[in-house]
């Protein structure tokens, strides 16, 4: 015979199980304390669509945003998701393939690693905003066309970006140094060789034309 650890009942009443009386009086113990919470909780409090989000100014490409951001919120999915500005590409989403790569105050980050509420006050460019007014390419795209440096393309908008970056950081002077500092831009389709000679031969041509800019 089965005897299982049952609380024995008076004779004619139903038995009741170890098991089911400790979830029952659980159960209601959450229910009676819910139930204080309900009561003290002012009536119909009105939603706020932005509870919890974080004002934030920030100038994208030129032009001036006011956003009301969740704190949690990458650059990379405020960019691409509300902004429509779908240049910087999701790649790993952990800071690994640079596919993401754009400029906070001329410096080269991983949007995908970058809270959007830390840009508050900063000049973010992405791949969108570096061709001129008149719609010229900048001379590392062209040089990226030129040299035939990608294939699928889907990593190109974050190797344009780091590309820019080393050349002004002045870490595009020799080979070496270029693969070294382009180390973090992974190409699947393996465009290295195209990419390093459109590197090789937009950095003087950029360093020309920003010296002249600030001449
Ligand atoms: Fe940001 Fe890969 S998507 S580094
Ligand atoms: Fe395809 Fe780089 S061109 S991943």
């Amino acid at each position: 015979m089965n005897d299982t650890p049952t609380l024995r009942a008076a004779a004619g009443k139903p038995a009741v199980s170890r098991r089911t009386f400790m979830m029952t009086t659980a159960a209601g113990a959450g229910v009676a304390a819910t139930c204080g919470a309900v009561a003290a909780t002012p009536a119909e409090a009105p939603a706020n669509p932005h509870a919890g989000s974080q004002a934030t100014r920030v100038t994208i490409n030129g032009k001036p945003y006011e956003l009301a951001l969740e704190p949690r919120a990458s650059l990379l999915d405020v960019l691409r998701e509300q902004l429509g500005l779908t240049g910087a590409k999701k790649g790993c989403d952990h800071g690994q393939c640079g596919a993401c790569t754009v400029h906070v105050d001329g410096r080269r980050v991983a949007s995908c690693l970058t809270l959007a509420v830390k840009t508050d006050g900063c000049a973010v460019t992405t791949i969108e905003g570096i061709e001129s007014l008149d719609g010229t390419l900048h001379p590392m795209q062209q040089a990226f066309i030129d040299h035939d440096a990608l294939q699928c393309g889907y990593c190109t908008p974050g190797q344009v970006m780091a590309a820019i970056a080393c050349v002004r950081e002045g870490h595009a002077t020799s080979d070496a140094q270029i693969r070294e500092y382009m180390s973090g831009n992974i190409c699947r389709c393996g465009a290295y060789a195209g990419i390093l000679e459109a590197i090789r031969e937009a950095a003087p041509q950029m360093q020309r034309s920003e010296a002249a800019r600030h001449a």
